[in-house]
């Protein structure tokens, strides 16, 4: 034995490697193994005289720890022979980015306004949006060809029926089936989709989605309605706001208004989102029409309520300032992903 023969092996162990574990296990038969080649070694170590213990035992034995450690450390770090049948999958890469959903604006704003709602004690209801004529016109104090209708253009789903199916104009068809079915007091707020037979552009489109409100009670007036919008609108727009009533008409509502909130953006000054007026009109409300409730069996001697509706694209398009009622429903990804900072996880 030379020191050439341990230094041969120790430069063969250097140069070892292996690519999977299967490898691993022979190169340690064929170092470390009965028959190995460090274990022959050691076999001729043990013949030799005591000088020639005394000059190879050491490095011999440092080559034999040299070896173990060598095989140790590719135990550790190799792979697994790779089966060429099993799909080539490298678990160790990082997984593909997951694109996390955000709320549609409309749907935040909904939420925003039912929260607000909920607090001053109003439940949800929510209706069919294929109706018919009765609930979405005919109990609302709309009669027979009155030019009110023409306020609403209508999609028809049936015809040449006394009441024909249609898409409703509006929730209010909501208010009427709440009213029917339950007892006073009522306190309802109805979201959902409606469908207008409009040209669509930039300010008109022919779905959108409402919410509105009914509180029927006794002895509600319309200081009620008055105050509940008032303490919505700065709840809703920031506790500076103002509301200011305009006289309007709805068949189902008498009297009947337009409200418009003080421009947050300005603060009355004017400019060009409130045209310069200082003002912004959010919503149609008035006192139920006593027919309108009689229609659905509440005795009006005893009972009044008011009512209100608001469409939630303008009230999102005030919100973010937004400018075309398109982008509500066109799904385009640049749109939708302003609205990622408000998804609530
Ligand atoms: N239903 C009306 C509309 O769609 C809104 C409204 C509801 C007005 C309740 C007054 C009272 O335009």
């Amino acid at each position: 034995m030379t020191i050439q023969d341990i230094e041969k092996v120790q430069a063969e162990l250097d140069a070892l490697q292996c690519s999977n574990q299967k490898e691993v296990e022979e190169a340690r038969v064929r170092f470390l193994g009965k028959k190995g080649i460090v274990t022959a070694l050691f076999e001729e170590f043990r013949e030799l005289d005591k000088d020639g213990k005394k000059e190879f035992g050491r490095p011999i034995n440092t080559l034999k720890q040299a070896a173990q450690a060598k095989i140790d450390e590719l135990k550790e770090t190799v792979g697994q022979v790779q089966d060429a049948s099993a799909p080539k999958v490298d678990l160790s890469m990082p997984g593909d980015d997951m694109d996390l959903g955000s709320r549609h604006p409309v749907s935040i704003v909904r939420q925003e306004i039912v929260q607000i709602f909920r607090k001053f004690g109003y439940d949800v209801a929510e209706g069919p949006e294929i109706e018919d004529d009765y609930h979405v016109f005919e109990a609302l104090n709309f009669p027979p060809n009155h030019p009110a209708r023409d306020m609403q253009d209508t999609f028809f789903v049936s015809s040449g029926h006394p009441n024909p199916l249609l898409l409703r104009t509006h929730t209010s068809s909501v208010q009427v089936r709440t009213m029917e079915k339950e007892n006073v007091p009522i306190r309802v707020v109805c979201p959902g989709r409606v469908f207008r037979n409009e040209a669509i552009s930039a300010r008109a489109h022919c779905i959108f989605h409402q919410i509105e409100g009914l509180y029927v009670d006794e002895g509600v007036t319309f200081a009620d309605l008055k105050q509940s919008i008032l303490l919505f609108a700065r709840e809703m727009f920031g506790p500076q706001t103002e509301i200011r009533l305009r006289p309007s008409y709805f068949p189902f509502t008498e009297p009947s208004a337009e409200v418009d909130v003080s421009c947050n953006i300005c603060h009355g000054k004017g400019c060009n989102i409130c045209k310069g007026t200082g003002w912004l009109e959010i919503m149609g409300c008035g006192m139920v029409d006593p027919n309108v409730l009689e229609a659905s069996g509440i005795d009006s001697s005893k009972y009044s309520g008011f009512a209100f509706g608001m469409g939630l694209e303008r009230i999102a398009m005030l919100k973010w300032r937004v400018n075309d009622l398109r982008h509500y429903f066109e799904n385009d990804m640049r749109f939708l992903k302003e609205f990622e900072a408000s998804i609530e996880v």
